[in-house]
């Protein structure tokens, strides 16, 4: 079971937050022990209130049950939709059930999902980009910013509050112990600075190309922005702001963390991770640590710190056995992800070792290559030829490694 926090985190802008600590698999995918939060926000104006997203489907009796403890559901006017992903539509039906004369604000393309989505015609009203909306002494301008994380994503700034409200992006996996990231210790940073780069690389990666374009179009409104509520993990305030939106450029663009290295490698029989083993030591002569992740018969990595990782690295190392003449299929899986959500500007090394018959290392090979990664080199070996890949690894490593060990920032 999840707890609920409920926070005044503006003049009149309030945090209903739901603190899940339940969901293994985020998207039933990316696994989360770390948890993850549900941000609604709630601006009290002089003419009714204005709802920001709600919390995920299973929740929608709860999220009624909460409001109600806060707010009369009957003073609702808007209902603002950023993002139709379920995490934060699923209370819509309950919202509305409980005061139809709600109207719902959000991308001309959230009303066909609405509808879809959850069997239910609501007042309807989509916003221009840029469109500005005066409600009790506010004024609420709405911005297109799409693929972030949906193409209907749009966020909202409170003039008033100089709040933006960016629903998915900005966002974080965690818990945090307070509020707002200023308020957090230095090692609790530390924790959702990683915890930002894993939900940035787990959901945002693919469509990092907008990140960079979503950023550039925020800037040139020239909005005077002193907090940033996303409606995932911590909120931003002060200096924090232009500290999370620097680290979010950083990451849209691609940028790679000098020395940063990541092996990932699949191991049946022990062979590959003897090999690795290999690997690890000659990286340790450049001052290099790298993070490993083995599939193996005694582990298997949690691919999503593996993305992770794998976004920010300078250097990856792909080690894998061969099966039925083809990649392995674990591996194949990984290195799909990795083609997905993470940038192609790595320096990549292919280990793949066969039994009877070497196709992975071809088949890696033209994977990565068609798909972009150019910095690419392959080494294809039978079982049991460890020196010689000893030796070519000698060879290889150093010139395809970056220089010295990983720095990664935290802010
Ligand atoms: Fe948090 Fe894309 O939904």
């Amino acid at each position: 079971m999840g707890d609920i926090a409920y926070s005044r985190v503006g003049d009149n802008l309030y945090m209903l937050q739901y603190r899940d600590y339940e969901t293994k698999y985020f998207e039933g995918l990316w696994h989360i022990p770390e948890g993850v939060t549900y941000n609604s926000f709630i601006l009290e104006t002089r003419e009714g209130l204005v709802v920001f997203d709600t919390w995920k489907r299973s929740l929608r009796g709860l999220f009624i049950e909460e409001f109600s403890k806060h707010f009369d559901v009957r003073d609702v006017k808007y209902l603002v939709v950023h993002h139709m992903e379920p995490d934060h539509s699923g209370s819509i039906p309950y919202l509305l059930a409980s005061n139809p004369e709600v109207t719902v604000l959000g991308h001309v393309l959230s009303k066909g999902m609405i509808e879809s989505f959850y069997q239910v015609k609501p007042r309807f009203q989509p916003v221009k980009d840029g469109e500005v909306l005066q409600l009790g002494g506010y004024r609420l301008r709405f911005l297109h910013t799409p693929w972030l994380h949906w193409p209907e994503t749009i966020m909202t700034y409170v003039e008033e509050e100089e709040a933006l409200l960016t629903c998915d992006a900005f966002g974080s996996y965690g818990v945090p112990s307070r509020v707002f990231h200023d308020e957090l210790g230095v090692e609790e940073k530390e924790r959702f600075s990683r915890y930002m780069v894993k939900y940035f690389a787990n959901i945002i990666g693919h469509f990092r190309e907008w990140v960079v374009k979503n950023i550039e179009k925020i800037s040139q409104e020239n909005l005077n922005i002193s907090a940033i509520l996303p409606a995932h993990g911590v909120l931003y305030r002060g200096d924090s702001v232009r500290e999370v939106v620097e680290k979010y450029r950083s990451l849209g663009a691609g940028e790679t963390v000098p020395g940063k290295t990541v092996i990932a490698y699949t191991s049946m029989y022990g062979f590959v991770s003897e090999v690795v083993d290999d690997a690890v030591n000659l990286l340790d002569k450049y001052g290099i640590k790298p993070s490993v992740y083995g599939f193996t018969d005694r582990e298997r990595a949690d691919f999503s710190e593996l993305i992770a990782d794998a976004y920010q690295a300078e250097n990856l190392i792909i080690a894998t056995a061969t099966y039925e003449a083809r990649t392995f299929p674990l591996m194949k899986e990984v290195v799909e992800l990795i083609i997905e959500k993470t940038p192609v500007n790595k320096n990549v090394l292919v280990i793949a070792l066969y039994g009877w018959g070497g196709k992975a290392g071809a088949e890696l090979e033209e994977l990565l290559t068609k798909n972009g990664f150019r910095k690419l080199e392959v080494i294809e070996f039978r079982a049991g030829q460890r020196e010689n890949v000893q030796k070519e690894l000698e060879d290889r490593l150093p010139r395809l490694l970056g220089r010295g060990n990983a720095q990664e920032e935290t802010f």
